[in-house]
């Protein structure tokens, strides 16, 4: 992995990106009063209920409740992951993106990336050219992807080499600089031994490249021609080579296909190979790791409908399981999943071989679709004939479609899933919106922002104005004792006074991305968008947040010390007083 990139980074780029812009570019907006609006790009509809505020630079649709920032548009909308869209974003005002101590130890701020892992590009080409090379010459690896079924236009589509047996081909070969031995060593390519000896990772094998998006190649895939241990080594992962991220194939599907109708996943590099000799050239692999959310989505940004293909052992089933879960998380409408289980003992190399590209195309035809392997695979975990089986069940897959984004799709599995346990869609729904706020404490007062529900309470309503206004953070200090609140949502608001003062220039979008992945993300991005009379009348909106924050550490303590009364506890004599002075007020 590389290092994280360091937040003040992202504060920067969040703060010099304009996300109209960013959104205008790609859905045209109309400018309405302060906001910008457009017809929303994440549902169908055809009154716009879109919105981009640009003081907040946060868009908000309310019909689907999609929302978010720059970062989380173009994750959304272009299908790319955290680090990519903000790569896109970094493009666009022409930085590059830094990393926390990655490989180069490259700490700094703009600049060299890019530079610095050239040679890493360079050498890793050079060492594929010259594995190409060395097949030519090698009667024994030439006789092994015959005999598996290979050509030799095949073998050139995918660069497919022959690493010699020895100890230091490369080393001898492009070893001749230090910078060259550094970036052999850095790319993996040549281990260094204890005794300060170095020597060639990959030796008799078949050498498979890992090229990513653009053709470069990454990295390597190395497999043992006759049997032994490992069966395949892989390049370590490095500067350029990140495992979860890439796909085996994804640039030669790319460059055989123009219309990419589907694209199926599989496991192994072999399979990917031979399906191409088979005239399947749609075929994926995940590198040996589970399906990554990432390489999901990188796969739906070339296409709309990914077959999932494994073995129909259990650990073809698992996998298969993994792969559903994340793909839930990004799936949206218009996206298909589908599932391909290959009888036992056979993977798509094998298949495509016995059975010829016809009889494996049905196959993929009938895939089975995901919400069926959905309801299968959580049925056969659940006697439904009972009810406690039933609310298992309902259980199991409100958690999993929990994590979607609002899509007819999901509608769909509420549908399917109500009708299977006998509860009312209403019912389940209730539900799915409610699970994460369990403990949450009776509502004050519950406000619809056109339709979408929200608790209104005084702790949201002072979160919401910090967070739309950073500035208030250096006019009214937020009391330390926050920290340790007795009230829910209190602590929350010493995090942000504190997450603020980091950085006292924060935006409102740069403030909101801090809490990505947290557990406060989805609360803070609704109150990002509140709109009640306190937040809208700006005139004297110090005064009224001064006010509540106030009057929050009043409740705070009362409420604190009516429990400790509740529950039969002494209070001190200062308690005492404490509690008979705020009573009054
Ligand atoms: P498999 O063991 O299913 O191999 O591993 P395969 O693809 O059928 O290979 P052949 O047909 O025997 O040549 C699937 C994938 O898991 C990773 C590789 O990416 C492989 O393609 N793998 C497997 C490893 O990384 N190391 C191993 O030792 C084995
Ligand atoms: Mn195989």
């Amino acid at each position: 992995m590389p290092g994280r990139i360091p937040q003040n980074f992202i504060d920067d780029l969040i703060a010099r990106t304009d996300i109209v812009e960013i959104i205008n570019a790609r859905v045209p907006l109309k400018r309405k009063g302060k906001e910008f609006t457009a017809c929303c790009p994440f549902h169908n509809e055809k009154t716009p209920s879109f919105t981009v505020s640009e003081p907040k630079q946060f868009f908000y649709c309310f019909g689907c409740h999609a929302k978010g920032n720059a970062i989380g548009f173009l994750m959304d909308y272009e299908h790319l992951s955290y680090v990519d869209a903000i790569e896109s974003l970094a493009a666009d005002q022409h930085l590059d993106v830094p990393h926390e101590n990655d490989a180069q130890g490259n700490n700094r701020f703009s600049g060299k990336k890019q530079q610095d892992k050239q040679p890493f590009y360079d050498i890793l080409k050079q060492a594929s050219e010259l594995f190409q090379q060395q097949l030519k010459n090698s009667e024994r690896a030439i006789h092994y992807l015959k005999q598996r079924g290979l050509s030799g236009d095949i073998a050139k589509q995918f660069k497919i080499g022959y690493a010699p047996d020895g100890w230091d081909f490369l080393i001898r070969h492009l070893g001749k600089t230090t910078d060259n031995l550094n970036s052999l060593s850095k790319t993996g390519l040549i281990v260094n031994a204890d005794n300060n000896k170095t020597y060639d990772r990959f030796r008799d094998r078949i050498i498979f490249p890992i090229t990513d998006q653009r053709g470069r190649v990454i990295g390597f895939g190395g497999r043992i021609l006759d049997k032994g241990e490992p069966k395949y080594l892989n390049s370590p992962e490095n500067a350029v080579f990140h495992k979860g991220y890439e796909l085996y194939g994804l640039y030669e599907t790319k460059q055989a296909l123009r219309k990419i109708d589907h694209i199926i996943v599989v496991e192994g590099y072999m399979d990917v190979v031979a399906l191409a000799q088979h005239g399947i050239n749609y075929a994926v692999a995940s590198l040996g790791t589970a399906t990554t959310t990432e390489q999901i989505q990188k796969t739906f940004r070339t296409t709309h409908e990914i077959i999932f293909c494994y073995d129909g052992d259990n650990a073809g089933k698992k996998a298969a399981w993994r792969a559903l879960e994340n793909t839930l998380t990004v799936i949206r409408d218009g996206m298909v999943a589908k599932f391909l289980f290959l009888p036992e003992k056979e993977d798509p190399d094998t298949m495509v071989r016995k059975e010829g590209k016809q009889a494996f195309e049905k196959r993929i035809k009938n895939a089975m679709p995901l919400s069926e392997f959905l309801f299968e695979h959580l049925k056969a975990q659940a006697d439904i004939s009972t009810n406690e089986g039933k609310a298992q069940l309902a259980n199991q897959a409100n958690k999993l479609i929990q994590k979607m984004f609002n899509s007819l799709f999901k509608d769909l599995l509420i549908e399917e899933l109500s009708s299977l346990v006998g509860l009312s869609q209403q019912t389940l729904e209730a539900k799915i919106i409610s699970a994460p706020d369990k403990k949450s404490v009776k509502p004050k007062q519950v406000k619809a922002i056109r339709g979408q529900q929200i608790l209104i309470n005084k702790t949201r309503i002072a979160i919401a104005l910090l967070i739309q206004n950073p500035v208030l953070a250096s006019q009214y200090k937020v009391p330390e004792g926050f920290n340790q609140a007795y009230k829910k949502g209190l602590p929350l608001l010493h995090t942000l006074q504190q997450t603020i003062e980091s950085n006292l220039e924060i935006s409102c979008a740069a403030l909101l991305e801090r809490f990505r992945d947290s557990e406060h993300e989805k609360t803070l991005q609704t109150l990002s968008m509140l709109q009640t009379p306190e937040t809208e009348n700006t005139d004297n909106i110090f005064d009224v947040y001064k006010n509540i924050i106030e009057r929050l550490g009043i409740e705070d303590r009362y409420e604190f010390l009516t429990d400790k009364i509740e529950n039969n506890q002494q209070l001190s004599e200062n308690e005492m007083e404490e509690y008979m002075d705020l009573s009054t007020r």
